[in-house]
């Protein structure tokens, strides 16, 4: 019998537009996969000819999710083009904004966007709230919010909700679908917490928004430093920070964890399996300054899973291509070519094997590579930072689980709800130092610059981890204007097409032998993608080495 074909666009519950194709033999066993990123934005372009000091604003523009990560990563390639020393308690508040990002995006992925892969809403209309009450007791000694009254409300407000025929979020979910493992009372406990995180979304949001002046899209950081020097030396600014993130840490530890270790014993044949494992290439530039030499996250590299032999990261290595992304030429001269339309302008339902994403190649030393929290946490526990290693112990230990096993799709939920629990302890960390900093008089926050007198070219570079992985924003000035720009996105590795190398990217190595029960419903897939954590938005990028201008394009409507 011949592969037949899915073609699952777009993928919904993500950031951006993602198109998923997947070739399946006749055992509905995927043989392979194409990611296909669907939006072309070029926010590089806007930048060129700008002042530097405005890069920070508009490369924030390139997400609305990911806004303080391309804010700060272009800020802070201006200040390594000029060489501009940044105060110790300015890295301090762009830290905290930063981690105050880290557990919204990882909080807000698992529940909102991902956990309805794994939880089914009409199952947990059956669930008994006592017996609820009880399986929750075997993943934290106090769990969230458990009693048996919060249950009942929680059952009577979904039956309110289901009964009105609005079901916004949980319209068009495979419900029923036998790859859904969760018993009805596991399924009430997450959809409780679903609703709890809801909340806890509001209110973390503060948390970046006292430094940012507001999120998403902060304001305060500028070349040189940040402008909040006002909320630092407010102790009741600070002292609200603090409250935010006591209660985020708070449901990180009773609701969050818990659910990643019910979820990790629910679906361990899954986990056993290797489902949704890429191909054991990971990546982290490390970063965030604990104490000393010490950093919050390790830097490395690990091909085909071998932990035993970690390499240090090196920048050097990275290339991007675009044989088979909708651009001519080589890397140094590109244009935009959008190949996917047939003839009559309408666009192809099947897939060539050639040019098919907006999303450029980027390549580590040759190879495709899998970034964020999964790749962190593997790194970092693999060089045995101790800030780490006792969470990741104490995880598999509780779920009888080994390290290679969180290289899964239940695996990346995992490596983040580990990271969220260290990050909240972090952050107090860092409070403490800006405190310190302060007590002994040093308020500094911005350093005095003046470049317009810099005439020659200079180039920038920042490599910075962020929620969904590494992000890098690279800059060329002259004359104190941007004379190229490129960003490379945690989601253009993640999502990054085939080259001609045909190397497959994690998105579409993680595909490959996948099991689809129903082709009509393909809930695995969603649930492999969705474990990434994808912001499309972020992941297109344009680049022009030389400068030249882009050649003009124009957008076919499609007429249905
Ligand atoms: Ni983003």
């Amino acid at each position: 019998m011949k592969n037949k074909k899915i073609i699952i666009d777009p993928i919904t519950r993500i950031e951006g537009h993602l198109r998923i194709e997947v070739e399946v033999d006749e055992n509905n066993v995927v043989q392979e996969a194409w990611a296909s990123g669907q939006l072309f934005r070029g926010i590089e372009m806007i930048l060129k000819d700008r002042d530097p000091r405005d890069a920070g604003l508009l490369a924030g523009r390139i997400c609305g999710v990911c806004t303080s990560s391309h804010f700060r990563g272009a800020v802070t390639s201006v200040e390594d083009a000029y060489k501009i020393a940044v105060p110790k308690n300015a890295e301090i508040i762009r830290d905290l904004m930063a981690m105050a990002l880290f557990i919204q995006d990882h909080v807000v992925h698992f529940y909102h966007l991902h956990a309805l892969d794994y939880v089914d809403v009409t199952s947990a209309l059956e669930a008994d709230p006592k017996r609820t009450s009880k399986e929750a007791h075997k993943y934290h000694p106090k769990p969230f919010r458990n009693s048996h009254s919060h249950y009942e409300e929680t059952l009577k407000k979904l039956d309110n909700f289901i009964k009105s025929g609005k079901l916004g979020p949980f319209s068009n979910g495979y419900w029923g679908h036998e790859a859904y493992k969760l018993s009805p009372e596991q399924n009430l406990i997450m959809l409780s917490h679903y609703l709890e995180a809801l909340k806890f979304q509001t209110k973390i949001s503060k948390a970046v928004a006292i430094f940012g002046g507001k999120t998403p899209h902060p304001q305060s950081i500028v070349v040189g430093g940040v402008t909040s020097v006002a909320d630092m030396l407010n102790p009741q600014r600070l002292n609200d920070y603090l409250f935010i993130i006591k209660d985020a840490q708070e449901f990180i530890e009773r609701a969050y964890l818990p659910d990643a270790k019910l979820l990790a014993i629910a679906y361990r044949d899954e986990i056993k399996a290797g489902v949704g494992r890429a191909n054991g290439n990971f990546m982290s530039v490390g970063g965030y300054e604990f104490e000393g030499e010490r950093r919050l996250f390790c830097n490395g590299v690990i091909y085909n899973h071998d932990f035993e032999n970690i390499e240090d990261f090196d920048a050097s290595k990275i290339i991007e291509e675009v044989d088979r992304a909708w651009y001519d030429g080589d890397t140094a001269e590109q244009e935009i070519k959008y190949t996917d339309l047939n003839k009559d302008g309408s666009l192809k339902t099947v897939k060539n094997d050639d040019k098919y994403s907006w999303i450029k190649a980027p390549r580590y030393n040759g190879s495709t590579m899998e970034t964020g929290p999964l790749a962190r946490v593997l790194i970092s526990y693999t060089k045995k930072n101790p800030l780490i290693m006792s969470f990741v112990d104490e995880f598999l230990e509780a779920t009888n689980l080994e390290l290679l096993d969180l290289s899964s799709s239940v695996g990346r939920n995992v490596a983040r709800a580990i990271e969220s629990s260290y990050i909240c302890e972090y952050i107090f960390k860092l409070v403490s130092r800006l405190l310190q900093n302060i007590k002994y008089y040093d308020t500094q926050t911005w350093t005095k610059y003046d470049f317009s007198r810099v005439k020659t070219e200079v180039e920038g570079k920042a490599f910075l981890e962020v929620p969904r992985g590494t992000l890098a924003h690279l800059i060329k000035i002259k004359d104190a204007k941007i004379k190229n720009y490129s960003v490379i996105a945690p989601t253009t590795w993640n999502a990054t097409p085939k080259n001609f190398d045909s190397k497959r990217g994690a998105y579409e190595e993680a595909l490959i032998g996948l099991k689809i029960q129903d082709l009509t419903k393909p809930l695995e897939v969603l649930k492999v993608i969705h474990s990434f954590d994808p912001c499309l938005a972020c992941a297109v990028h344009v680049i022009e080495v030389k400068g030249k201008e882009f050649s003009r394009y124009k957008i076919t409507p499609l007429l249905m």
